[in-house]
Parts: structure tokens; sequence; C-alpha cells
């Protein structure tokens, strides 16, 4: 185990080096290259992330690791080829992809993430699980950001590696990602670790914010003061750094971060016209069913006094109607 491990790195860490250099130096790479500069990363964040690129090619790693005597079988399981069926020829798995490298948290390369360049499916074609590689228990650029975290006590939780390449370009040191999958309890136990308070900043889009309800209500659970930050629901962070740049991102959307119940607060409100009696009624139902689902007393009191306030009712009023809920909810 132990020395199929070491074998699995290192081919990692030779594979890593290869794509990067294809990217940069070598003419299949040319085209990933444009495609990477043109989404605006420059050559200080391609290098310090290793970008890379596969060549669009059946047999190039194949041969490539052959050559140096990998056993073959032990590179598929490590995620670097894979196997025809029934058969017993490999290939290369990620082909004519930009290869971004993940690392664990000693800075080894354990997997990669390989992402098309136009359209296609998958558009990010994962290494797998592997002896190596646990996509719930590591997250994307954490090695490089603890320190930053560990200093500042602030995290903050991207979707994509677009993101945190993005957000690192704009000097924020302290992002990570995770690895195309929800937030585990490893993950979100790794991150409250390393920094007390968590900003999530996920896409903009439906499935964002649904994801960003469950990541907060995990890091809560793992003692994190979590923050939920928004960017407009046609982009994610990354389009929102290359658009508006820096400076806005942190202050329009990082500033702005608000907590898990504030922004379960907003979102209810969207779509709604509250000039509209029935309407108006209907979102503070909801939001009395937000309210009562938390646990401090403190805390519910502070946002029942905050609807009352907004709205005109009676403090007295809300209370009796969200005591109803709360206790259909225990
Ligand atoms: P997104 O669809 O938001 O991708 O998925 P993105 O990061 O913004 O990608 P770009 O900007 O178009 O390049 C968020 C993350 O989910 C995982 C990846 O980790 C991605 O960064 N994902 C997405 C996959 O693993 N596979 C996919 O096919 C798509
Ligand atoms: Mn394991
Ligand atoms: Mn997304
Ligand atoms: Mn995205
Ligand atoms: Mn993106």
């Amino acid at each position: 185990k132990q020395e199929e491990k070491t074998w699995m790195l290192k081919a990692h860490r030779l594979m890593a080096q290869l794509y990067h250099h294809i990217l940069l130096e070598r003419k299949e790479g040319q085209e990933a290259l444009r495609y990477l500069q043109q989404r605006g990363f420059n050559e200080e964040t391609i290098k310090t992330f290793q970008l890379g690129y596969a060549p669009d090619s059946w047999d190039f790693v194949t041969r490539f690791l052959a050559k140096r005597n990998f056993p073959l079988p032990l590179m598929e399981k490590a995620g670097l080829l894979a196997k025809g069926e029934g058969g017993d020829r490999y290939f290369d798995r990620f082909r004519g992809r930009v290869m971004f490298p993940i690392w664990d948290n000693q800075g080894q390369v354990i997997g990669f993430g390989g992402r098309l360049i136009g359209e296609g499916h998958p558009k990010y074609l994962n290494s797998p699980e592997t002896l190596i590689f646990h996509k719930s228990k590591q997250l994307f650029n954490f090695h490089r950001a603890r320190q930053n975290m560990r200093q500042h006590q602030t995290a903050v939780l991207f979707e994509g590696y677009g993101d945190v390449l993005s957000a690192y370009q704009a000097g924020i040191l302290y992002a990570t990602a995770t690895l195309g999958t929800a937030l585990s309890e490893d993950q979100a136990r790794l991150l409250r670790r390393n920094a007390e308070k968590v900003i999530i900043c996920y896409d903009g889009d439906e499935a964002g914010m649904n994801a960003a309800v469950r990541a907060a209500e995990e890091l809560h659970q793992q003692g994190c003061l979590v923050k939920v930050a928004t960017v407009p629901d046609d982009l994610d962070p990354d389009d929102y750094i290359q658009t508006f740049g820096a400076e806005a991102f942190r202050r329009q959307v990082l500033d702005q971060a608000q907590s898990l119940t504030a922004f379960q607060l907003e979102r209810l409100k969207k779509g709604r016209r509250l000039s509209d009696d029935g309407e108006r009624m209907a979102y503070i139902q909801d939001a009395l069913r937000v309210i009562s689902r938390l646990r401090r007393a403190v805390e519910r009191d502070h946002y029942l006094r905050q609807l009352a306030d907004e709205f005109s009712l009676s403090l007295d009023a809300l209370k009796r109607e969200q005591y109803q809920l709360y206790k259909q909810e225990r």
C-alpha cells in the first residue's frame, strides 16, 4: 500500500510538471494557454497553480509513464489512465483538457481537475477517488491558503477552481473550494480548525444558493462563524472579479456578506411584490418558518424584531405565530 502510494504521488508530481510544460512551452498547449489568458489568468497565477494542458491523445501519458517503468495497472488505479471495456489496453484518462492540479495539505499533487476548452460534457473531469485522493477530505488550494487563513482567522469558500484563481489574483489569499461535491463534515472541520470565520461565496444561480445554505449549516455545526456573500445571479465569483475587478469584489461582495438567516430572508423576498397584502403575508409566514428553526432564543428575538419593524407589525403577534411554528418544528 505505502509503496503504491509512493508511485502514485511520484506519477502525479511528474504529470503536473509535464502538463504545465506543455501548456507553456509546446505548440499543443497554445490554444489552452490562449484560453486561460482570455479568461484573465496571468502568467504568475498560471505558474503558481501549475496549470497545464493534457494533449488530445489516447496514449501520450500512457507511453510517457510506460517508458519510465510506472506499472500501468497502478496508474489506472491512480486515475491517470483508463482501460478499455474488457480489454487490457490502457489509454489516457485526461485528453484535450486544461489541467488543474489538486494538492493535499502537505503540498503534494494527488489529483487533477481537467476542463474542456470549449463546451461539452463533462465540463470538468476530475480524478476518481484513489488511495491518495479523497474528495471529501481535501479542499482545493487549502495548503496554499492555510497560513493566511490562520493569520486572518478568515476563509473564503468557493464552488469552483476558477473562482479560487481569480480571488488569488485579486489578492484574496485565504480562498479555497470543494472539489465538485457538497461540503462534507470533514472539510467543514478542516476549515474550522484554521479559521473562525468562513465566508461562503457560491455562484449566484439557484443551485449555488441552495448549496450555500447547506454548506452554511454544516459549517455552523462545526462552530464556525458563517457569512454568506452573493454575486448577481447570472455570474459566479470568477466572472464577477474578471468583470468588475478586485476592489468591487471586496467591497460589493465580501464586505456585504450576511448571516445565513439574513441571506435566507432576502432570498425569500425575491420575485415577491411585498406591496401586495397576500404576497407580503406569504413572505412573513415563510420568514417566520426560517426564524423558528434558529436554535438560540436571542437570535429568534433579533429577527422577529427586525420583521416587526420592517412591516410595522406587533412584535407580540409575530411571537405568537412564530411560537406555533416553533412547536411544530421540534
Ligand atoms: P461550475 O459549473 O460553477 O463551474 O462548477 P466553474 O468552476 O464556474 O467552471 P468554469 O468557470 O466554467 O470553468 C463548480 C465546480 O464544480 C465542479 C468543478 O470543481 C467546478 O469548478 N464541476 C463542475 C465538476 O466537477 N464537473 C463538472 O462537469 C462541472
Ligand atoms: Mn481512503
Ligand atoms: Mn456553479
Ligand atoms: Mn461557477
Ligand atoms: Mn466559472
